[in-house]
């Protein structure tokens, strides 16, 4: 059995998801394709350990087509980044596919989202210059001191 659980957010989730997503992600405005979501007002899970919230996914479903909007475990290698997609996998049951925007520098992100069976279906060359007008904060160097450029979609088909 694993030490954490997944639950679904609910309405008193509200200040500490937005206190996260800021940590994480510098504000709780999500930036993906040239459109800014407020992923604190989204639908998503909790992963919590030892009774603490310690995992977050949002995702919003338009068109019968999900994205996911935000994904960050801090607990790493335990399982708890599969089971939050996994939890959205299943909440996007009436969908075709469950798809994601992450960036050319989140090589870790990319390699997790190959091994949970995603598939990269296509690269947007400097799409973060268009994102950063959005979002001024998104920094220039990413993970591993890569300059952020690139917008990379991943999709599941479901
Ligand atoms: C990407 C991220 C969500 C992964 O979360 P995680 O909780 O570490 O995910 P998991 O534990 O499910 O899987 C991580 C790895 O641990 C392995 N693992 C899973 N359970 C394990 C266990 N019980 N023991 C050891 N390893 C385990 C998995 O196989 C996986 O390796 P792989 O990707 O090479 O297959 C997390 O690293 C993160 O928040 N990154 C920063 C934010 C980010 O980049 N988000 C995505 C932006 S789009």
């Amino acid at each position: 059995m694993p030490d954490f659980e997944i639950r679904n957010i609910d309405h008193t989730d509200h200040a500490w998801i937005t206190g996260f997503l800021t940590e994480h992600w510098g504000s709780p405005l999500i930036v993906t394709r040239g459109k800014i979501h407020k992923a604190d007002t989204l639908p998503g899970f909790i992963a919590t350990y030892q009774n603490k919230p310690a995992g977050l996914i949002t995702y919003r479903i338009e068109r019968g087509e999900c994205e996911i909007v935000s994904l960050n475990s801090t607990i790493e290698n335990l399982g708890m980044g599969r089971a939050l997609i996994e939890a959205v996998l299943a909440a996007a049951g009436g969908c075709k596919r469950v798809w994601l925007i992450t960036t050319n520098d989140n090589l870790h992100a990319i390699e997790f989202y190959k091994n949970r069976g995603f598939a990269l279906r296509t690269i947007y060359p400097n799409a973060i210059q268009v994102s950063r007008k959005l979002k001024p904060s998104i920094p220039e160097i990413g993970f591993d001191g890569i300059p952020i450029k690139d917008e990379l979609e991943f999709e599941y088909l479901l």
